[in-house]
């Protein structure tokens, strides 16, 4: 396993998930560990879902509470629904679905942007989520809660990037119509954007020092985002302090795209 972020004993709270039953993919590491830390921490139910089982079991022997491990690939047209089924006998029901789970294969134009790589990074990145919200309103009750996962760039496309900037300014597309659709369920439909943080998946990014100049400079806060900056928002975005609260996207970003 690459480098882990440490994370302290008790994060800064940001919405009351006691008790909420939460399905978080891309729980193995980066900042999907970290919100797994962070919901368990607030005493969250919590099923762990990626592909590598071994990875899930660490994270899961981590944290302060219990946990239901389910590895899979959210890719995958039944997977989805095996996760929302395992949970649903596991703790009674899912409250909070928070599709997190994403890749970024390549960093380079379009000439060398195998048309293959493009479709594996739409369908983890953006059809993964829609997997995951048919499953998850299927078994959700009113008050239900739909997180996804985007990235500041979304919205501010970086070079080299077309196929991860696409599939996460979709998302931001796909949250919308969901929120409509899901309205009349009780479902909230959201999502956070990160800006950048230290996690296995910018570790090319963050050891380049003309690439890591380059991030910190447009970040107001001119630092890197730490284990006790993101959990919070997902909480709030989880508990039922948001319930008038849909089709949002709330940037945790330090200020990356103000400059
Ligand atoms: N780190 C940042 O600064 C940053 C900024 C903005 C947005 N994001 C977004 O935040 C999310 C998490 O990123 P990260 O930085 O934590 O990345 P990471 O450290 O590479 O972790 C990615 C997670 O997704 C899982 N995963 C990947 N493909 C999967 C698949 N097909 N099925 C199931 N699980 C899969 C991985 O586990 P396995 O490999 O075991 O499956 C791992 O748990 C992503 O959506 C990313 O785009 C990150």
């Amino acid at each position: 396993m690459s480098h882990q972020i440490e994370i302290p004993p008790l994060m800064p709270q940001g919405g009351n998930v006691q008790g909420k039953r939460v399905v978080l993919t891309g729980a193995s590491r980066g900042l999907g560990r970290l919100l797994a830390h962070g919901f368990s921490q607030a005493g969250a139910l919590v099923t762990l879902v990626s592909r590598t089982e071994a990875d899930l079991k660490t994270v899961a022997a981590e944290l302060p509470g219990p946990s239901l491990v389910c590895a899979g690939d959210v890719a995958d047209d039944d997977f989805n629904e095996q996760v929302a089924d395992a949970s649903v006998a596991e703790w009674g029901g899912v409250d909070v679905w928070i599709a997190n789970a994403g890749i970024s294969p390549v960093v380079a134009g379009p000439d060398r942007t195998e048309p293959s790589v493009w479709r594996q990074v739409l369908e983890v990145n953006l059809t993964a989520g829609f997997l995951g919200a048919r499953a998850a309103a299927r078994v959700m009750e009113p008050g239900g809660r739909l997180i996804f996962t985007g990235s500041v760039l979304g919205e501010r496309p970086g070079k080299g990037l077309s196929a991860y900037s696409a599939s996460k300014a979709g998302l931001v597309g796909m949250a919308k119509s969901l929120a409509l659709d899901l309205a009349p369920q009780g479902i909230t439909v959201n999502v956070v954007a990160p800006g950048w943080f230290d996690s296995p998946l910018m570790d090319g990014w963050k050891n380049s020092p003309k690439l890591s100049a380059a991030i910190l400079g447009h970040t107001a806060q001119q630092r890197w985002g730490d284990a006790t900056d993101l959990a919070g928002a997902y909480q709030f975005l989880a508990s039922d302090a948001s319930a008038f609260v849909t089709g949002a996207v709330l940037n945790v970003d330090g200020g990356y795209l103000l400059a």
